[in-house]
């Protein structure tokens, strides 16, 4: 008897966070915007920028998709063509709306879009409150699935804001804040790994995305790997060392975009009488030359690396630098700067810019994607990006992992990417 009221009491327990936990987050997107105009919430500025409206509405389509869809018998979804028009590029489930597009609809408008996230609310609160005295892992990492997912748009939300934002003439403040002066860190010293064989990748004890595993052996000879990333006054140096006029430094591809693009330094760097400015979320400010370098492609991290002499880490070896030198809390998006800063208490790996590294972002030995739908998540786009690690100034820091791979595009650069040296 004893038992099964302590059973009772934990159902009753883990029911109260699981809601709690998703209405948190649910509510966190919803403040991210609250800055906003309506007029703020439909634009597009280029092709991998989605409309704010847009990740609010695609975020609860995740859950009414890939949740609701298959667990309440019931269900009516809110509205039949909205499994076309906010599928992101979930083909299996059906032919989604042309991600360039998602500026053009001026509707569904921002109240619609809102009440179908109360809609989506209030059922999967329902669902929760019928399901969670029978054991359901699949849900549950379903749920888990769907709130990461919310947070990986979270940030997307503050980088394409920023995006959306810097292509205005008028600069618009986000939020206005100032960012603390920070004495310009030493110059960069080196942290040395000895050769060996080391496992990555996650251990699956706790939620991590399929692309994190399975954990494996990697073979690595010496190397040395800097404490922090690259900062603003160390990549001036490389622009006004004409970096970016010599072929020498720079891949093939990196140069034929670098010249196609007209690009000359990192994105959102604009001069004013002879000094440099970049956006921010707190509008124009002047560049500090002592925070982390961002906005850079990899074809500029790479060009960077090679005029130092130096290199880009591979992943592995980022992962194996970040263990054996545990990092002091890193400046995620709860220090509220959404701004990268120095921090003096390097060695640095977490927080403040996704940092490049030099491996193609691949499955892992023995890797299988999830089955269903759902395992169009990563699995399919393991062709032509780079891994990047850390997260950045905009990244939850609940949401991170040691094990944790992004990846984008060599090109990209919208979101706060940065660099870090390696050498053999
Ligand atoms: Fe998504």
């Amino acid at each position: 008897m004893q038992i099964n009221t302590n059973q009772s009491e934990h159902k009753d327990n883990l029911l109260l966070s699981l809601i709690s936990r998703y209405h948190q987050v649910r509510q966190d997107s919803l403040d991210i915007c609250a800055p906003l105009e309506k007029e703020d919430y439909t634009i597009q500025t280029c092709s991998e920028v989605s409309p704010p409206k847009w990740h609010l509405a695609h975020t609860t389509w995740f859950f009414e998709s890939f949740i609701l869809n298959h667990y309440q018998p019931d269900y009516k979804v809110y509205h039949p063509q909205f499994d076309y028009l906010f599928n992101s590029y979930y083909e299996t489930v059906g032919k989604p709306f042309p991600r360039a597009q998602r500026g053009l609809l001026s509707r569904p408008t921002v109240e619609e879009v809102l009440q179908y996230r109360q809609y989506v609310d209030k059922a999967i609160t329902e669902l929760l409150e019928h399901t969670v005295n029978k054991t359901d892992s699949k849900l549950e990492f379903l749920l888990a699935l769907g709130l990461n997912h919310e947070q990986q748009h979270q940030e997307l939300l503050y980088t394409d804001i920023k995006h959306i934002f810097a292509f205005n003439p008028l600069r618009p403040v986000y939020k206005p804040r100032s960012y603390p002066s920070i004495q310009p860190p030493e110059r960069y010293s080196w942290l040395d790994i000895k050769a060996g064989t080391y496992n990555i990748g996650n251990e699956q004890n706790t939620f991590a995305y399929d692309n994190e595993g399975p954990r494996h052996r990697v073979l690595l000879d010496d190397f040395s790997i800097a404490n922090r990333p690259v900062n603003n006054q160390e990549y001036l140096e490389f622009i006004e060392d004409d970096g970016y006029k010599n072929p020498a430094l720079w891949l093939a591809d990196g140069w034929k975009h670098m010249n196609n693009s007209q690009c000359h330094h990192p994105l959102y760097w604009e001069k004013k009488n002879d000094e440099w400015w970049y956006m921010t979320l707190s509008g124009l400010k002047p560049v500090d030359l002592s925070a982390p370098v961002t906005h850079v492609s990899f074809y500029e991290a790479d060009a960077y690396a090679r005029w130092c002499g130096h290199r880009l880490p591979s992943e592995a070896e980022w992962e194996i630098a970040a263990d054996a030198y545990p990092a002091n809390r890193g400046n995620y998006r709860e220090t509220g700067l959404l701004q990268p800063i120095a921090r003096p208490e390097a060695p640095d790996f977490f927080g403040n810019v996704w940092e490049w590294t030099q491996s193609p972002y691949q499955s892992y030995p023995g890797f299988k994607p999830l089955q269903g739908s759902i395992g169009e998540y990563n699995g399919k786009f393991m062709c032509n990006q780079m891994v990047l690690r850390g997260g950045s100034c905009v990244s939850p820091v609940e949401h991170l992992r040691h094990s944790y791979r992004n990846f984008f595009y060599p090109h990209e650069r919208w979101q706060f990417t940065g660099i870090r040296l390696a050498k053999d």
